[in-house]
């Protein structure tokens, strides 16, 4: 497909109406709905436009109206024209729509004989005739006629009766926030007591039969209400909180105002049926949606351009939250692994760009790690710069100043600016430049005084070959040799291409701890030594630099093995002394004895330009486990029983950190005892995390046939559970069998592909199996670009996700980049292709 329709930032025009109030009527039927909407428009005297262009797709005009009077519209492609007065006026119109019909899951659909919408971020034109963009903001009232018990929208309960509810939203919003849900739904309630003694109605709105799982959905939402007042002095602002799960949904969670919608696999939990990280990431995705009420709704983005302004820094507000109620230490490590696995391997690759890009052709592709992690790392990034007190004096501004706006980043930086005097001219590149900088080093001690000489590089990126010199704010600590803290943590502030800095009256040569907390989005580069790494595992205070030097140590061990080294033994000695060290929190234990994952290794070997090799990676990876588990093998029965966490499940952050730890012992174990003691722990798991973790354990090491049958007999009416099932065998299976057991399980019966959460159960596995996806033959290939040509007519938001599967490939030898462009040439080719897929794969392809 040519790319057409490409939509600029430099583009920018206000919409050359106000909309005053909207007033929505459904009549709910499965294939055939009616949404009349009545609208006041009056001229906007901030834009010289008026022309009257409403956004509209797939919608079926009965008639239209303007100051009660038949119009006919011209209806053109993704809308529609009509002439209107100079002055106030209404418009009316009816259209029917098909919500049984809508596959895609964007605009008003069905599932499992709800209905339901999704109108970030363009959805809302699915529904009726509207100018559906961010800055178009307005007041809805929605009346909703359908024979479903519950009947629910925006803002607070205005009236209903025998088949009908009407709901008015108070404030402002754009189309994007609008929701509606219409079912035979069960609640769960809870209330809430804000700071200025408002009482808040909750209700977490579930399918019959999932009431069970909502009691701890519920506990996060009232954690995250009070967070946000104590954090960020941020009170909820409507009489009700509803909060709906639903089994088909394209993406996590949706924030629409007063009605937060969740895909039912981050909002149902129960310790039969979900894991630990499960109950981590509900939680966290509970505070990431409520967050939005304010960095999101009450103040929201004038454009799909700036959409990190809210995701971003709500991203960034979750991890807080996440911190606050289950240690920083181990969040940031966690988050770090992230980026560094997704958002540093699209920011190298053909789909790099910047955290607001200028340009777009879907924006749905745009909702990227780059959009989201990227962006809380540049807010990190600025928290660090003006310190803890200006960054709450810049927050307290933006909420002043921009309440009920539509805003830019420009209005962000201007906020700190205001707030704290500085000149964040410079710090702008990071959200309009993509990439991520390399970060040289090296050192030199002389005469007491000891000297790190940085220098800082970003490659191209498409479409921008220059890149200025960005603001890195550098925290370093030195250590002395005997391993005490010497200079404690200062944050060093790079602004050059290449800058020097110098601790004087030193006694020794000290050992640089860089990058402490990971303060910035970069990749250091600085030769040392094995030795110097393992002093840094022991020795350094900062935990996420104590887990970094462990981590890279382990990785250039790695490295070393694909090239035909041998297991280091002094990181055999070093992870012997974590594992043993009963100072150190068991879940920074389990990080620290995880080992890196093969895409990292593949990009890092990239990075210094080696072809990455997925299966000598594999064999490397497989070798080290061998070894690892060997070298320590008398401590994993110990920490098995150190770290059992006998009587009722408790989500919390203290054993959960335990049965992570208990997890990577096992999972070590049975390298060495051929699965005995991971049958043990199946046959005897009190909890979902233990049965998921023994069961995956087993199928490492090509055992666990019989458990895999009883887990489907005793799951099959879970729907998550069955989900877990099928992408466990595919995670689990071996380079050489990972493509025919995505294969044969894409044939099962329960293989209900159209269900977002089953499809990416099955490939999103699939994509991420380094070895199996990258097969020599191709067969990962083939296999994720058939499916993605069969999926995209029906869900094309999710064919371009997943199609990311691909972003690496002209990392690869030359036959396998070939059979890789032959499959996304595939896809290519086929006609009719969605917008969304069509714009990844030209990317993907590129030039
Ligand atoms: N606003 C998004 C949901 C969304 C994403 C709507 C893309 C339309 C297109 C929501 O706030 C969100 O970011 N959800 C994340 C989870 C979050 C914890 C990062 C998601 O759905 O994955
Ligand atoms: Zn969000």
């Amino acid at each position: 497909m040519t790319i057409q329709d490409t939509i600029y930032l430099s583009d920018y025009t206000p919409f050359g109406f106000i909309v005053e109030d909207v007033h929505l009527t459904f009549k709910l039927a499965p294939t055939t709905t009616r949404v009349i909407s009545r609208i006041r428009f009056a001229p906007n005297p901030d834009s010289p436009s008026r022309d009257f262009f409403l956004h509209g797709e797939g919608l079926n005009l009965q008639w239209a109206k303007v100051d009660g009077a038949d119009v006919t519209p011209e209806i053109i492609k993704g809308g529609l024209r009509c002439d209107v007065p100079d002055a106030a006026f209404t418009w009316e119109c009816e259209v029917e729509i098909d919500p049984q019909g809508n596959t895609a899951l964007e605009g008003l659909y069905m599932s499992n004989g709800m209905y339901c919408t999704q109108c970030e971020a363009e959805g809302f034109r699915n529904i009726t005739f509207y100018p559906d963009r961010p800055d178009v903001m307005s007041k809805f009232t929605v009346r909703i006629e359908g024979d479903s018990p519950v009947l629910l929208s925006n803002g607070n309960p205005v009236d209903s009766g025998d088949g009908w509810a009407e709901w008015h939203d108070p404030w402002p919003k754009p189309a994007y926030l609008f929701a509606l849900v219409a079912g035979d739904l069960r609640n769960f309630p809870g209330s809430f007591t804000t700071m200025s003694g408002r009482d808040v109605e909750l209700n977490l709105w579930v399918r019959p039969g999932d009431e069970g799982k909502c009691a701890f959905g519920m506990e996060a939402l009232k954690k995250s209400m009070t967070w946000d007042e104590e954090t960020y002095g941020r009170e909820y602002d409507l009489d009700i909180f509803n909060i709906v799960a639903v089994d088909d949904f394209n993406m996590g969670a949706m924030e629409n105002k007063g009605l937060n919608i969740f895909n039912s696999a981050v909002v149902l939990a129960s310790p039969e049926t979900s894991t630990d990280s499960n109950f981590e990431r509900i939680e966290a995705i509970i505070a990431h949606e409520y967050f939005h009420n304010w960095t999101g709704n009450r103040i929201t983005c004038r454009d799909w351009f700036q959409l990190c302004l809210k995701e971003g820094l709500t991203v960034f507000r979750d991890q807080q939250f996440t911190g606050d109620m289950r240690g920083h230490a181990v969040k940031r490590i966690n988050d770090v692994v992230t980026l560094r696995s997704r958002q540093f391997r699209e920011d190298s690759g053909p789909l790099a760009h910047p955290p607001r890009p200028d340009q777009f052709v879907e924006i749905n592709n745009f909702y990227t790690v780059t959009v989201y992690e990227k962006g809380a790392e540049v807010i990190n990034m600025l928290k660090h710069l003006v310190g803890d007190d200006g960054y709450k004096k810049a927050l307290d501004l933006y909420f002043a100043r921009h309440d009920g706006d539509a805003a830019t980043i420009e209005d962000w930086l201007q906020v700190f600016e205001d707030a704290t005097g500085r000149d964040l001219t410079q710090f702008k590149h990071w959200y309009t430049d993509a990439g991520t900088p390399h970060l040289k080093v090296t050192d030199n001690f002389e005469n007491g005084t000891y000297t790190l000489n940085f220098t800082q590089e970003t490659a191209p990126t498409p479409g921008q070959d220059e890149k200025p010199a960005r603001v890195i704010p550098i925290a370093v600590g030195l250590l002395n040799p005997n391993g005490d803290e010497v200079v404690p943590t200062q944050i060093l502030e790079m602004t050059e291409a290449a800058q020097s800095y110098s601790f004087e009256g030193l006694n020794a040569k000290p050992v640089p701890s860089i990058l402490r907390g990971f303060s910035a989005p970069v990749v250091l580069e600085r030769e040392t030594s094995a030795t110097e790494q393992a002093f840094m595992l022991a020795h350094d205070t900062d935990p996420f630099n104590k887990w970094e030097a462990g981590h890279a140590l382990t990785r250039e061990v790695l490295i070393n093995m694909t090239q035909g080294g041998t297991p280091d033994q002094g990181l055999l000695d070093g992870l012997a002394a974590v594992a043993r060290d009963h100072s150190l929190d068991p879940a920074f234990r389990a990080l620290a004895l995880a080992l890196p994952g093969q895409d990292n290794i593949a990009s890092t070997l990239a990075a210094r330009d080696i072809t990455p090799d997925p299966d000598k990676i594999w064999r490397a990876l497989q070798t080290l486990k061998q070894a690892v588990a060997q070298h320590l093998q008398d401590i994993w029965p110990r920490l098995l029983a150190e770290m059992a966490t006998p009587g009722p499940y408790s989500p919390d952050a203290e054993p959960a950190g335990k049965r992570a730890l208990h997890g990577v012992a096992l999972s070590y174990l049975s390298q060495i005892d051929g699965g005995a003691s991971a049958e043990n722990a199946y046959a005897s798991a009190g909890n979902m995390t233990e049965q998921l973790s023994a069961l995956a354990c087993l199928l490492s090491v090509e055992k666990g046939q019989d458990e895999l049958a009883a887990f489907r007999k005793q799951w099959q009416n879970d729907r998550l559970v069955m989900d877990k099932w099928f992408g466990l065998q595919v995670s689990y299976a071996s380079p050489q069998t990972c493509v025919e057991t995505a294969q044969r399980l894409s044939q099962d019966d329960d293989f209900n592909w159209k269900n977002p959460n089953r499809f990416r159960a099955v490939f999103g596995a699939l994509m991420m199996h380094h070895a199996g996806f990258h097969r020599a033959d191709g067969a990962g290939y083939d296999l994720l670009a058939d499916w993605l040509i069969k999926l995209d007519p029906v869900n094309g938001q999710i064919s371009a996700r997943m199609s990311t599967g691909y972003e690496t490939w002209k990392r690869y030898d030359a036959a396998r980049q070939a059979k890789a462009r032959a499959a996304l040439e595939r896809i290519n080719a086929t006609p009719d292709l969605s917008r969304n897929l069509g714009e990844m794969v030209t990317r993907i392809l590129g030039a």
